[in-house]
């Protein structure tokens, strides 16, 4: 079955997500929403710099939301940058919902989770998939992919449990995302700024979800989340696709949600994000060779290891990490629009493969 699909939000992720739904035989891309002036009716190959390959689309970018909603999508795949203004994004997304068109989204990860979600965005999200029938589902690659089908992977294979660690140890040096990144994590800024994510409570909204969706898996009840964030500051200036880096300033963070069971970390999810492959050579690092992993570490009889690596079509792990955060949300496109009404996580769909293989 071909799904209608409209794309919404043509950025680091929605442009490859807008590559990969051109090209893909069992969608029809009938709809593209960009915010940006000067993308406004341009065809969407050539956003996606695929006028070469596929001739143009004849489906133009636009920020008409009613003419969107008109075209009856099956599907939006909305990956518009949204964690920084949840007040248009909720209401954006509740719409479209409750319109009847079923949204699959690497946007607001705090609701990769809903029952981990705060009943401020879950609730307006909820009664607008009541009123049109239709399905809501997160995901990407962390939050996403590293803290479900990993750990639960992992998990098959384990007896006795002691600990369940969901690493990202990335090189974030070629991932052009200052806006958000950049400054959520405070990269490039001196110790006397605050990053979004130091302040208290802020990496359980972002990354908790993860660490819930876990423990409900195994039925496991926390007792509470713990975070750690520290800082390492460059010791000379240089550039980056991310941003400049001046001496003195944060050019690797490590930080860690731990879901606390008998007064213990049981469930914890790390990440490490340089800007330098060789900066803070005491945290965790990838594997020689490597700029970057999702790894699930399960302690315990027997322990357990996977490793996970994302190499994108130009053959960047970064590029690697958005392209994979599409085709997670794009793969489940035919189980999340077969799915009952509701906001849903990965716990409520079946494996969702990837089925378009090469045949020629
Ligand atoms: N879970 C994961 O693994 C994962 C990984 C990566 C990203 N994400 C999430 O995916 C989402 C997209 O990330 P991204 O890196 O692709 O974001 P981005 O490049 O910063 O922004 C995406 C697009 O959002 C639109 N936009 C920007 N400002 C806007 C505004 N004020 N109003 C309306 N639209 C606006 C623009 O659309 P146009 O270009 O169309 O004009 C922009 O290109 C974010 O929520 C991010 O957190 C999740």
């Amino acid at each position: 079955m071909v799904h209608r699909v409209v794309q919404w939000g043509t950025g680091n992720v929605g442009y490859h997500s807008l590559r990969h739904v051109i090209r893909h035989p069992d969608l029809e891309l009938v709809g593209l929403h960009a915010f940006s002036r000067h993308k406004q009716g341009v065809d969407a190959a050539e956003i996606a710099g695929l006028t070469g390959e596929v001739g143009k689309t004849g489906v133009l970018a636009t920020d008409d939301i009613d003419a969107l909603l008109a075209l009856k999508p099956d599907v939006v795949v909305y990956t518009v940058k949204a964690e920084t203004r949840p007040n248009e994004v909720i209401p954006e997304l509740a719409r479209i919902l409750a319109a009847g068109i079923d949204v699959v989204s690497s946007s607001m990860i705090f609701l990769i989770y809903p029952p981990h979600a705060d009943a401020g965005m879950r609730e307006p999200l909820a009664a607008a998939c009541k009123e049109g029938g239709s399905t809501f589902y997160v995901s990407g690659i962390d939050p996403g992919f590293s803290g479900d089908v990993l750990p639960l992977a992992a998990l098959q294979m384990a007896d006795r449990i002691e600990e369940i660690r969901v690493q990202e140890l990335c090189d974030y040096s070629t991932y052009p995302d200052p806006e958000f990144t950049g400054v959520s994590f405070g990269f490039g800024r001196d110790a006397d700024y605050t990053p979004p994510l130091a302040i208290p409570g802020i990496l359980q909204v972002g990354w908790g979800g993860m660490v819930r969706m876990i423990a409900d898996a195994l039925g496991l009840e926390l007792e509470g989340m713990r975070e750690k964030f520290e800082r390492d500051y460059a010791e000379q200036s240089y550039d980056t696709a991310m941003m400049h880096v001046d001496a003195g300033t944060c050019e690797a963070v490590h930080f860690e949600i731990e879901g606390i069971v008998g007064g213990k970390p049981v469930i914890v999810t790390e990440h490490v994000n340089r800007l330098r492959r060789d900066s803070a050579p005491h945290w965790p690092q990838p594997p020689v060779g490597r700029n970057g992993v999702h790894r699930c570490i399960v302690t315990g009889n027997p322990s357990v290891q996977l490793e996970c690596f994302v190499t994108g079509e130009d053959g960047d792990h970064n590029t690697g990490g958005v392209q994979a955060t599409a085709m997670r949300i794009i793969n489940a496109i035919p189980a999340v629009c077969a799915h009952a009404p509701g906001l849903i996580s990965t716990l409520d769909l079946p494996w969702t493969p990837s089925h378009n293989v090469v045949r020629n």
